[in-house]
């Protein structure tokens, strides 16, 4: 029997799992699919941790999530076509939740179909090799037992995510500065930093949701440092944008315009890194953090070796509902009902996508870029129907609401593109919302 491994069940990996489960549902025979996972839960960064540095058996920590986060886009704009909303939470909800809702959310659908049972948890992945002979050979660690073992599969998906390995710039005068230097990797809890001056480094969703969870919990000023800004939002008082660093001096930043401001700690907020150490080299993927990666015909079928899959290897405004569509592909491909074109022509698409987005001028053309690759993908499987159009214009929505206003965007609501239910506002504006437990956000107050 053909065996596919998957390697994380955050998001993806789970999409991945549904995928070959529906078709099972709909009375296919699939592969034996093996998924491994080396947390101890599903869920990805959703899966929240206080550790950071080294995780309990010596790997490096995955998660990225801290205290306080609250989904920075629409919720309505990554639900899952076969599991709403509304069918999990029973009733309409904000559009904007914390993390344990969405984590709440993202395990209800593996728990109502079974994809616990194909997962191996706190089992992690050492290496994949692939045999001469054809195939791979996966090497993992098993926590519990404490054992390693190798095992043959036909095909890989990895689903590891991009977002855990920091991209960390140093600046002159790092080595002597007299307070903390962290990457928003490490960033746990916004109270730590309260009363302090921060300066935030990068100008992008890190650095703004950092930057304004650090403002709510009292820091005592927030400096970003944009080196291509500045960001376009009305920050309130307390907060300022700076270009980039020249340097840092004690406990003094000087920035490229010659201005400099008095900090007490550095928070990188400077992006992430593919990082695939387990993949044998010929088999690891090499791409920035853009909308059409290198290497990734149709965005998830590795050109080098087309029994590789990576998903969700984007830079990312669809999520989920992106993801679903990725692994319905794969599957596809994995179970012959999709038929790949030559190399020539899987480069050629490859470089015709990689221009396309060389052409978009804005974030505007980001999104529908994003959302034309999505429908694309739905229309090639059985994946039910996703209307990109609507997502696009909610995201586009939501944009001007965080331009008008970066503390309040989180208060509008928005509609389900699956069952047209209206969000309704939370009961407490986010900017005064302290308390980001399920519990809480579920409350009727
Ligand atoms: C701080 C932060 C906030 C975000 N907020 C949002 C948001 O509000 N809305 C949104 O839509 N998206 C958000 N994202 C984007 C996020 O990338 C996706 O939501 C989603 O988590 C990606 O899923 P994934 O499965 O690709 O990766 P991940 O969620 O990273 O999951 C990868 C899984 O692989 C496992 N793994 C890694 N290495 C191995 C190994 N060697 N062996 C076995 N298992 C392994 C990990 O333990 C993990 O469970 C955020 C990202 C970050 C960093
Ligand atoms: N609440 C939330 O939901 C939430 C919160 C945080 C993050 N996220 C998610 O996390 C993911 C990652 O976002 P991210 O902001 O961490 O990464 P990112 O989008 O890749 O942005 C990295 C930023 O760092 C800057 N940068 C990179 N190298 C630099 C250097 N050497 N010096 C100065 N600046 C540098 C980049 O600017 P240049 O253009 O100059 O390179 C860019 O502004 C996204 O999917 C985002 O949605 C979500």
């Amino acid at each position: 029997m053909t065996r596919v491994a998957v390697i994380g069940a955050g998001p993806c990996g789970l999409s991945q799992l549904q995928a070959f489960a529906t078709a099972k549902r709909n009375g296919a025979e699939i592969p034996e699919v093996v998924c491994y996972e080396k947390q101890s839960d599903l869920g990805g960064l959703w899966n929240y941790t206080w550790r950071t540095g080294l995780d309990e058996h010596g790997g490096p920590v995955h998660g990225s999530m801290y205290r306080y986060l609250w989904s920075n886009g629409p919720k309505e704009c990554l639900e899952f076509a076969d599991y709403t909303f509304d069918e999990h939470f029973g009733r309409p909800i904000g559009s904007f939740p914390p993390r344990a809702v969405l984590y709440d959310y993202i395990a209800g659908r593996a728990d109502k179909f079974g994809l616990r049972d194909y997962i191996r948890f706190n089992t992690s992945v050492q290496s994949v090799v692939a045999n001469p002979s054809g195939g791979f050979t996966i090497t993992v660690d098993d926590h519990k037992s404490g054992e390693r073992s190798a095992s043959e599969f036909d095909h890989v998906v990895v689903a590891t995510g991009h977002f855990s390995t920091p991209n960390m710039p140093q600046y002159p005068g790092y080595e002597s500065f007299p307070g903390r230097i962290l990457h928003a990797h490490d960033f746990r809890d916004a109270v730590e930093f309260a009363d302090k001056d921060v300066l935030i480094i990068g100008g992008s969703y890190s650095a703004e949701d950092v930057g304004s969870q650090c403002w709510k919990y009292g820091a005592k000023s927030v400096t970003f440092s944009v080196r291509h800004g500045p960001m376009g939002f009305d920050w309130p008082e307390g907060c300022q944008e700076k270009p980039g660093i020249d340097r840092v001096e004690g406990k003094t930043v000087h920035f490229t315009d010659g201005t400099s401001t008095n900090i007490d700690a550095i928070i990188s907020c400077t992006g992430y890194l593919h990082h695939f150490p387990f993949m044998a080299p010929e088999l690891q993927l090499k791409t920035a953090n853009v909308l059409a990666c290198d290497m990734l015909y149709q965005g998830m079928v590795f050109q080098p070796n087309n029994n590789v899959f990576y998903l969700g290897m984007q830079d990312q405004w669809y999520t989920f509902n992106m993801f679903d569509a990725q692994a319905w592909y794969a599957r596809d491909v994995i179970m012959g009902r999709i038929d790949l074109p030559s190399a020539d022509e899987q480069e050629q698409w490859v470089a015709d996508f990689v221009a396309l987005e060389g052409e978009v001028t804005d974030d505007y053309g980001l999104i529908d870029f994003q959302g034309a690759y999505t429908k694309a993908l739905v229309e090639a499987t059985d994946h039910p129907d996703i209307d990109t159009d609507m997502i696009d214009a909610m995201f586009k929505t939501w944009k001007g609401h965080k331009k008008a206003d970066i503390m309040s965007y989180r208060d509008n609501g928005h509609a389900s593109p699956f069952t047209g239910t209206e969000a309704p506002a939370h009961h407490t504006p986010w900017l005064q919302a302290m308390d980001d437990s399920l519990e809480d956000f579920l409350a009727e107050k």
